[in-house]
Formats: C-alpha cells, sequence, structure tokens
C-alpha cells in the first residue's frame, strides 16, 4: 500500500472521526494535525513535522510522551493482567494505587472509587454527596453549589455545575440548575484589594447562600486554585480556607475537583494542600495515570464511607463503569507516583518554574499583554485587544500561527496559557519562551 501522508490520514480522519469540542465545518479553515509518533514533549506529524505540546494534551501529560519507565511498567502488566471486573474482584495494580493514594492524603481520604473519565468522577461524587446525606437523614439535601466559570466535565450531571455558557447553553432544558457563586478569581480585584480581599469577597457569596438555604444544600464543587477551563483563572488558597470553614458549619459537602489541577501541577501534589485543607471528595484524573491511559477516580473520607456501609443493599453505592479500576491504567499511574518519588518532582518542578517564568518574563511585562499569573506549572496571560471582532478571533489565529511554529497551544479566549509537561530541558524552555513571544507578536500585528 503506498505511504499515507498526513493529507491523507486528515482526509480520512475528517470522513470517519469526529472530533471532541470542534465545531467540525471549522476545520475546513483550521488544520487538523496527524500525529504519527510522540517523544518527551514533542508529537510528530507523517512528515517528521514536530510540535511541542505546551499544554500536555489536554493537560494530561507529565512525564512527556513514551516514557521508557511508564512504558516499561504497562509493557510489564500487559502480560499479567490486562482488565478484571472490580465488582467481587480486586487486584493489585488496584489496591496498590488506592493505599498510595490515600497516604498522600495523610490518610484524611482514601476509599478510592474509580471510573474512566473525569467527568465520571463529578458525577460520582455528586451521586455520592446526595447518597450520603440521605442515608443520614437528610434527602432534602438535593442541590449543588458551583463557581462562576466552573468547569467539571461535558456529561449531563458535571454540566449542571460547569458554568461556560458555550459548553452549557445548548443543553439548558436537560440540566438540573445548579447556585452559581462569585469567583474568587484574583483578576476581579478592584482598585487597591489585594487577592485575599476578592477570596473573602467571594466567600461572603457563599455564605450568604448557605445561611439562605444550607439545608437544601448537598455539596458545593469547586477546582481549587485554578480555573482552568474558563481561562486559567488563579485565586488565592486562603478561599479554600474559608470555604472549608463554611462548609463544616453549615453541613455542605466540599468537593475538590483536582482533574486538571491534581499531580502536581499547582505545585503541590494536591492543590489543596496549599491551604492545609481536605474536602469530603476528591476528584482525580488526567495527570494521574501520567496522561497514558483514561483513568479517574474519587476518594473520600471514613466518615462518609461508614454512611453507605449496612446490611441494606440500597444504602450502598450501586454506580459502576465497566473498566472501573483498570488494571493498566492503574499500573500506569503506579509507574507515575513512582517517578514523583524517585526524580523529586516537586522540588524539580519549583526550578523548572522559575526557569519558565524567566524565558517568559519579556511576554508577562509585553503593552499588549496583562495579568500575566503562575501557580506551579500553569502559566497564563490576557492579550489586550481592544478590537471586538479581532479579540473573538485571535485563539483561532494564535493557535494556527503557533502550529505553523512547531508550538501546540489552544488559548482559551483571550488568555494563552501553558501547562506543559514537567520534562522540559533548557533549550526547549528558551524555545518556548521565544517562539510564544514571536507568535503572540505576529498574530496581533497581522
Ligand atoms: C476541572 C475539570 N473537571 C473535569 C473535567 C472533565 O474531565 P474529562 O474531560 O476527562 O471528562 C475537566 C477536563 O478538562 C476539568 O478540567
Amino acid at each position: 500500500m503506498k505511504h499515507q501522508t498526513s493529507s491523507d490520514w486528515i482526509a480520512r480522519s475528517l470522513r470517519s472521526v469526529w472530533h471532541p469540542c470542534t465545531q467540525m465545518q471549522h476545520h475546513e479553515e483550521v488544520p487538523l494535525i496527524a500525529v504519527s509518533r510522540a517523544k518527551g514533549p514533542w508529537l510528530y506529524d507523517h512528515e517528521n513535522k514536530r510540535y511541542l505540546d505546551a499544554i500536555s494534551s489536554w493537560w494530561v501529560n507529565l512525564f512527556g510522551h513514551a516514557n521508557p519507565r511508564i512504558n516499561a511498567a504497562l509493557k510489564d502488566q500487559l502480560d499479567t493482567l490486562e482488565h478484571a471486573m472490580l465488582a467481587g474482584f480486586t487486584h493489585e495494580p488496584v489496591i496498590e494505587l488506592s493505599e498510595q493514594l490515600a497516604a498522600l492524603t495523610g490518610h484524611a481520604l482514601g476509599h478510592a472509587f474509580y471510573a474512566s473519565d473525569g467527568a465520571s468522577a463529578v458525577e460520582i461524587a455528586m451521586k455520592m454527596s446526595f447518597h450520603a446525606w440521605r442515608n443520614a437523614g437528610f434527602s432534602d439535601k438535593q442541590e449543588f453549589v458551583c463557581l462562576q466559570g466552573s468547569y467539571h466535565g461535558e456529561t449531563v450531571g458535571a454540566l449542571s455545575v460547569t458554568d461556560v455558557p458555550l459548553f452549557k447553553d445548548a443543553y439548558g432544558p436537560l440540566l438540573r440548575a445548579a447556585h452559581v457563586v462569585a469567583s474568587p478569581d484574583a483578576r476581579n480585584a478592584l482598585e487597591g484589594e489585594s487577592a485575599q480581599d476578592v477570596a473573602r469577597r467571594a466567600i461572603a457569596d457563599v455564605e450568604r447562600l448557605f445561611e439562605e438555604r444550607a439545608n437544601k444544600i448537598a455539596a458545593i464543587i469547586v477546582e481549587p486554585l485554578v480555573q482552568c477551563a474558563t481561562g486559567m483563572a488563579m485565586h488565592d488558597p486562603l478561599y479554600l480556607e474559608l470555604l472549608r470553614e463554611l462548609c463544616d458549619r453549615h453541613q455542605v459537602h466540599l468537593i475538590a475537583d483536582e482533574i486538571a489541577v491534581g499531580c502536581g501541577r499547582t505545585g503541590t501534589f494536591f492543590a489543596c494542600e496549599q491551604a492545609a485543607i481536605w474536602p469530603d471528595f476528591l476528584c482525580l484524573s488526567k495527570g494521574i495515570s501520567g496522561g497514558y491511559l483514561p483513568l479517574s477516580l474519587v476518594l473520600t473520607t471514613d466518615a462518609i464511607y461508614q454512611s453507605f456501609y449496612s446490611e441494606d443493599i440500597t444504602r450502598g453505592f450501586l454506580h459502576s463503569h465497566s473498566y472501573t479500576g483498570n488494571a493498566l491504567a492503574c499500573r500506569a499511574a503506579l509507574a507515575t507516583l513512582q517517578i514523583f518519588r524517585d526524580d523529586d518532582v516537586l522540588n524539580r518542578n519549583r526550578e523548572l518554574a522559575t526557569k519558565l517564568t524567566i524565558a517568559l518574563a519579556p511576554l508577562a511585562e509585553h503593552e499588549r499583554t496583562k495579568a500575566f499569573r503562575q501557580r506551579g506549572m500553569i502559566f497564563a496571560f490576557d492579550a489586550v485587544e481592544p478590537d471586538a471582532a479581532r479579540a473573538a478571533s485571535f485563539a483561532r489565529r494564535f493557535f494556527t500561527t503557533a502550529v505553523e511554529n512547531e508550538l501546540l497551544l489552544r488559548p482559551i479566549g483571550r488568555t494563552v496559557y501553558l501547562m506543559p509537561p514537567y520534562v522540559l530541558d533548557e533549550e526547549e524552555i528558551d524555545l518556548l519562551g521565544s517562539r510564544v513571544k514571536s507568535v503572540f507578536e505576529s498574530v496581533m500585528a497581522a
């Protein structure tokens, strides 16, 4: 058979694959990229053109593509056990992973419940919260609270607590209404206000709602420290600390959605650690398998677990997915946690983040950017583009110019962000700094 070029694969893909989060007609203008292989932070197409994966393939990859250590663990697991159902059965990878995750929370949380995608973990946390209250005799607690600009996934329950109109509005009639409270986004600071002042102001909004109807509210769900999908909106850890107090005082569960911000992205393994709090439910996905395989999970407290433990089957959590606790995915996660330990990743990332901040400094100071922000290994800035039409097309134009310059970057609206794998070398850091700037300048000038 004749060698297939990128264009052959793209044409076949457009005929047969419905791509996610895409108005497919846009591909008449915006190029689809056919990836043939990947190594480290680089993706390669069929003509060997390379792209630096500066957003970790939708925030999942931690230690580079084709990582030798994760590959070796998976090859070994493949010859041992690929998958076995988790109801009535168990296996080594899922047990060890659950033990290690509980240990990472100092055993404040545990009883890991598994699924595959992030949205499924959110569904699980929401159902568990409601059911735990019901088991405790509070069946009126059925409502959920989310933050302005929140994103928790696209299944019907998760979309109900998502506040991104573009994703949500079309499905409005299918969704349960949630309460939306103010975002603690530090960019909301009024003249003279600090990020902590914004956090306090946002907490006052939650307090008003809880005072009025906490008896009807099961849980509030937050993306700790960084609301990623709304454009890397960052807040002060004080918000989480005060929210924990408020939830305790008003008997409302706190769900921490660490699907995007967990696994070291914000500088600590769990973002909640920076506020010295633990939620009642912690959702994890994306990076936990090193970006290799779909794996998500919810950790919860002994108290919640005990509220389901009964002779009565209907008090149990009768939720399942076919691939719950998949052995290959759990083994990839164990290899990922091993790399965190062996390579002292959190400390090394501190140095890496400093170097990247220095490399991006010309953009932070650029006259056409504002609100440069960084937390851990997440970096973002907003383009200053007063022209509405140009602002509306900014993300698409930036993406196209970036791929022409070997970069995979997908701005959110006017926000350009980087969330790279933790394996960049000096040359790649320099390349990122200089190319992001030149791409930005050419998009702003065009
Ligand atoms: C904070 C957060 N929650 C949930 C999700 C949904 O995860 P998934 O796309 O794996 O369903 C995402 C995905 O980006 C996310 O960023």
